[in-house]
């Protein structure tokens, strides 16, 4: 491989003041899966975050609750590395904004700006809030929408009309904090002076590509940074008055720095506490002709930040810019906002708190991101489908399918490539060959390729386990050798599908490293081609499946009753009591109508394995699938079976089922129908789903279940 390359990579940093969500995991969960395949690579890839700790909301919330902002940034600081730390989010450092690195690059920045003649100090009028004592930032202030008339509108701009404006223009304006009328005050504030002919004339340089090899922006944020750039830029006032929390400005008492300015400086001071801390050359990444690589992550929504008054401040600052700012866009939830009354707001802690395995969403996102601006949906139904049929179904299915065979037929042990057949040594080839593909999905952040990719392996795996047949083949030891290299070979590939999806299932492919290969390294990226593997440990179960139940307590425990608080009580007891309800009728129609079945009469029921030999839609009906079914008998059978919801007819091609197989024929509009195969569902149909039984692996065609 060429030379490793060095990179610093950031993710934006989150505010101290709340929960980090569903949301923001978007962001992080895209950036670990980045820098986890950097790492794979060989390459030296940092990644450092922080809290971002000040501004005024963070200081009222720390007031609101009786304590200091240092205390209240502490806190959140834990419960939010806690959450990283549950996703598998691997920081290199986590730090804060409110630290002395922090502090004092934010001062050297500023005046190396002040020296470069950009900071230029100016007295403004703004509303001041009397009763209070402080100036009051535009989303403090509230009152009548001067367009439409609607009350209680904030500063900057109505939602009942969607008008922008500034605070001053609002009808009988009031402070949010004290209810006080606002008085306009004067006050000097300092400004970085974008509008210095030398900052456009950069920024539109800079913003199109054109001071640089690689362009800085994805070419949607390009234009949009165009649009922005059409006109003149203002300037940008970086200083807020006391009271604030924040760095005080050299010089300037009672003067702080706008959050916004330490915020990105906060990348700096976050790395800068790596370096100290490992030795680490700090002026090697950040000087103005530095080598290494530096990539930012961020959401849509700050890219003014990080496209327009971060790279002016770091190149008259006389540091380096950034190589690449990644912009992804929104996390909808069922095609929506992320809402709290409908309980798709949804927090980190819940999730996990809730027993949802991380992996399932690390999986689910990487299957949505695509390297682009646009929004992505995290579609609560298609969510246990996908893991479901992909991790499950597909993938993880492999192993559960062959391993068994290794571990109770040959002690373990894994034969090498070498005895492949032809048609091995090209499914080899197969897999191999997509290695360079997949990394390139990788590289420029298009997991959603790279995720089909896997899966589309996984099929052809698949496929070939399903022609072998290693439970057919295990019925005569005539075929041990055989079966002995069918079984290693998906074994193999196994392992080269969980190489791929290294960086999306950290702790899945470490499980599968050690636990079941019995390995003492984590594999890199290029040790595809020479995987070290010569025994397996017994099959240890490796991941579950969703159960859609587990969704709607998810839901249920992130929804925030609207309501009045008096309302509550009331609706409670109804719902319990309700329940309660339904649980009697339950029980007594039990008593009553379904007295216990005799043993006889359950021996009645013929049950039987089946395989799926083929599944096809069936013309004009809504929920049926055609199913032709291999049960041990010199004629398949054909049952029309209402699981087309839940199945693609492709997917249950080869697979194994539980049938009654004494069921009265039944003549259909479709067709005869020759029995019923057996699935789980819901009784109440609240959680929606259907679930197919399985037999476990080695079961045959025809195989009575008693
Ligand atoms: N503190 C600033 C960033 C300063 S960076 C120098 C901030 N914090 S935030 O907590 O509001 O957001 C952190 C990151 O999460 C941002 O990149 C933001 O775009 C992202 N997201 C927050 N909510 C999101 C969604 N609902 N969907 C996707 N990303 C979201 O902004
Ligand atoms: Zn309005």
């Amino acid at each position: 491989m060429s030379q490793p390359r060095q990179i610093l990579v950031t993710s934006a940093l989150p505010y101290a003041n709340g929960a980090i969500h569903l949301g923001h995991l978007l962001e992080y969960l895209q950036t670990d899966i980045w820098v986890r395949f950097q790492k794979m690579r060989g390459h030296e890839c940092h990644y450092v975050c922080a809290d971002d700790t000040h501004g005024t909301p963070i200081m009222l919330r720390a007031e609101k609750e009786g304590i200091t902002p240092e205390q209240l940034i502490a806190r959140v600081q834990g419960e939010h590395q806690r959450d990283f730390a549950g996703f598998h989010i691997e920081f290199d450092n986590y730090h804060s904004t409110n630290a002395e690195e922090n502090r004092q690059l934010a001062c050297e920045v500023y005046r190396r700006l002040c020296a470069q003649g950009l900071i230029e100090a100016r007295s403004i009028e703004q509303y001041y809030d009397p009763a209070k004592a402080m100036f009051l930032p535009d989303r403090f202030i509230k009152g009548e929408c001067p367009k439409c008339h609607a009350k209680d509108q904030y500063g900057d701009n109505c939602e009942a009309c969607g008008a922008s404006y500034a605070p001053t223009d609002l009808i009988d304006p009031y402070s949010a904090i004290s209810g006080a009328a606002p008085v306009r005050k004067e006050s000097v504030h300092y400004f970085f002076k974008l509008s210095d002919s030398r900052c456009q004339a950069f920024l539109r340089q800079w913003t199109r590509g054109e001071l640089s090899a690689i362009p800085p922006l994805q070419t949607e944020a390009a234009n949009k940074m165009d649009e922005w750039l059409s006109g003149d830029l203002s300037d940008w006032d970086i200083s807020r008055d006391a009271p604030y929390f924040g760095f005080e400005i050299p010089d300037a008492p009672g003067k702080y720095f706008y959050v916004w300015l330490d915020a990105p400086i906060g990348y700096m001071g976050s790395f800068k506490n790596l370096c100290d801390r490992t030795g680490l050359d700090f002026d090697a990444f950040w000087r103005a002709d530095a080598e290494p690589e530096l990539y930012h992550f961020i959401g849509k929504d700050i890219l003014y930040f990080h496209a327009l008054f971060w790279p002016a401040m770091l190149q008259y600052a006389g540091l380096r810019t950034p190589t690449q700012v990644f912009a992804h866009g929104f996390l909808t939830v069922n095609g929506e906002k992320m809402s709290k009354s409908r309980g798709t707001f949804i927090t980190a802690e819940s999730y996990l708190q809730q027993g949802l395995n991380p992996e399932w969403l690390r999986y689910y996102y990487a299957c949505k991101l695509n390297g682009s601006m646009e929004d992505a949906d995290l579609n609560l139904e298609d969510f246990v489908l996908r893991v479901n049929s992909d991790l499950v179904g597909k993938y993880i299915n492999i192993a559960s399918r062959t391993a068994g065979f290794i571990s109770k037929r040959f002690e373990g042990r894994i034969l090498g490539v070498e005895c492949y057949s032809p048609a091995e040594n090209h499914l080899q080839d197969t897999l191999l060959a997509q290695s360079a593909v997949i990394a390139d999905h990788y590289e420029s952040r298009d997991y959603s390729k790279a995720m089909r990719e896997v899966m589309h392996l996984a099929d052809l795996v698949n496929e070939y386990v399903a022609a072998q047949a290693p439970w057919t083949l295990a019925k005569d030891p005539v075929n041990d050798q055989q079966l002995h290299r069918v079984c290693s070979a998906s074994l193999r590939w196994f392992a080269v599908l969980t190489l791929y999806l290294k960086p999306v299932l950290p702790q899945l492919a470490q499980r599968v490293e050690s636990e079941l290969f019995g390995l003492t390294q984590g594999l890199l990226w290029q040790d595809v081609a020479h995987l070290p593997l010569t025994k397996i440990h017994p099959y240890q179960h490796l991941l579950t499946r969703v159960d859609p139940k587990q969704i709607e307590a998810l839901v249920e425990a992130n929804r925030q009753d609207l309501q009045p608080a008096a309302a509550q009580p009331h609706s409670q007891v109804r719902h319990s009591q309700h329940q309660q309800h339904a649980g009697v009728v339950t029980a007594s129609l039990l008593q009553e109508e379904t007295p216990y079945l005799s043993i006889d009469d359950f021996n009645k029921v013929d049950l039987r394995i089946a395989k799926i030999v083929d599944a096809e839609h069936v013309e004009g009906a809504d929920k049926l699938l055609r199913l032709t079914l291999d049960v041990g008998e010199a004629q398949t059978r054909n049952v029309f079976a209402g699981i087309k919801s839940a199945y693609p007819p492709g997917q249950l091609v080869g697979r194994l089922t539980v049938m009654v197989a004494n069921l009265a024929p039944r003549q259909m509009k479709f067709g005869l129908s020759e029995g019923m195969v057996l699935a789980a569902s819901d009784p109440d149909g609240k959680s929606p789903g259907l679930f197919l039984l399985s037999p476990d692996a080695g079961a045959q065609p025809g195989m009575k279940v008693k």
